[in-house]
């Protein structure tokens, strides 16, 4: 009895040692063969090109941010560089306008894309006469590093209304992509209007006020001079651009939309760059303090966009919005036509 005990109790412990063992084992050589992956499938030969880039691993991510990151802040060595294959690429993309639609936003929520990066200073290269003199290379080393199979993206919304700067973009790639993000024009005004008068008021300078600056005082009609609704006639400026490049090489951003539910917007331009759909809703969430969506890079890393993007609006006399809304709306009603993209602006 005693024996046969002894026997049944020596067999079940065989069978635990066996267990252990085999566990032990597997991961001995599961960790063996992580590490070895890394040498042998460099990061950067994973990220196949755009469109074809359908797997691109959390690890892949997390370790190409941070290594960009490192170089963004000067800290990358020359050897990474070399070592990655990394450079500096001249955009295949560029978010050309419009001013207060979004712009700052578009681009940040790109940038949340593992297969793009982004030019985080706006560059001024095609609407500035003294830095377009100074060269394609000068413009090229504003560029970030990058995988070579990614995609920079930079934003100037300046380029959308200066008169030079189609020509000047279509010399430099005539097939380049161009983002526009729009917003019904009346509140990009006003928007403009805020932002002019923030910094006239951070200078202790008094400024008029909108309605005295929108309207012409001598005939009662909208005053087309006035810089900020001359920006908000889309289709004037679209026009001038449209002698360079086709249609199908612009997409129009909704930009009140990008406020209210950002995701199907940026899937709709990840489309438009022939890009996989990897930015997800993990990455954006409603921050009720700020009342925007801000951004999720990852469990540890999420960011909102600086104050001075959200400011307050002034009180506009809603005679004067309608007056401007009634100006706007046929200029609209051709951008739409043009573009073949409708918005509910009245
Ligand atoms: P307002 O300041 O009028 O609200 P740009 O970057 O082109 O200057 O555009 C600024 C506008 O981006 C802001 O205009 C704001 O409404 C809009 N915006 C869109 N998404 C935003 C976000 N997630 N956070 C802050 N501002 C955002």
């Amino acid at each position: 009895m005693l024996f046969k005990q002894q026997v049944l109790l020596r067999q079940k412990l065989f069978v635990l040692g066996s267990l252990a063992i085999g566990s032990l084992l597997y991961l001995v050589a599961r960790v063996g063969t992580l590490d070895r992956l890394q040498p042998i499938c460099p990061i950067e030969n994973r990220l196949a090109p755009p469109g074809l880039a359908d797997q691109i691993s959390l690890r892949t991510l997390q370790y190409k941010r941070s290594l960009l990151h490192e170089l963004r802040k000067g800290n990358a060595t020359k050897e990474q560089i070399r070592l990655h294959n990394l450079v500096q690429q001249l955009p295949r993309a560029i978010i050309i306008g419009v001013r207060k639609g979004g712009t700052r936003a578009l681009l940040e929520m790109l940038n949340l894309h593992p297969a793009v990066v982004k030019a985080s200073q706006e560059i001024h290269f095609f609407d500035n006469d003294q830095n377009y003199a100074r060269g394609i290379d000068w413009y090229r080393e504003k560029m970030p590093f990058s995988f070579p199979h990614q995609i920079t993206i930079e934003k100037s919304p300046a380029y959308f209304i200066t008169e030079e700067v189609p020509e000047r973009i279509f010399k430099m790639n005539s097939s380049i992509k161009l983002l526009i993000i729009v917003r019904e024009p009346t509140t990009r005004a006003v928007s403009d209007y805020t932002q002019v008068l923030e910094g006239k008021e951070r200078k202790n300078k008094t400024y008029h006020k909108f309605e005295k600056l929108a309207i012409d005082t001598n005939t009662c009609e909208v005053n087309t001079k006035y810089k900020a609704v001359r920006t908000s006639i889309y289709t004037k400026h679209l026009e001038r651009w449209l002698k360079y490049f086709p249609v199908e090489q612009f997409h129009i951003v909704d930009g009140d939309r990008l406020i209210t539910d950002p995701l199907p917007e940026l899937q709709l331009v990840e489309r438009f760059l022939n890009l996989p759909s990897r930015i997800s809703q993990y990455n954006l969430y409603f921050n009720a303090t700020r009342g925007f969506y801000c951004l999720r890079f990852n469990i540890v890393f999420s960011k909102c966009l600086a104050g001075s993007k959200g400011r307050t609006h002034p009180e506009v006399d809603p005679a004067v919005v309608a007056k401007l809304r009634k100006f706007f709306h046929p200029f609209n009603q051709k951008f739409y036509q043009i573009t073949g993209r409708t918005f509910s602006w009245p």
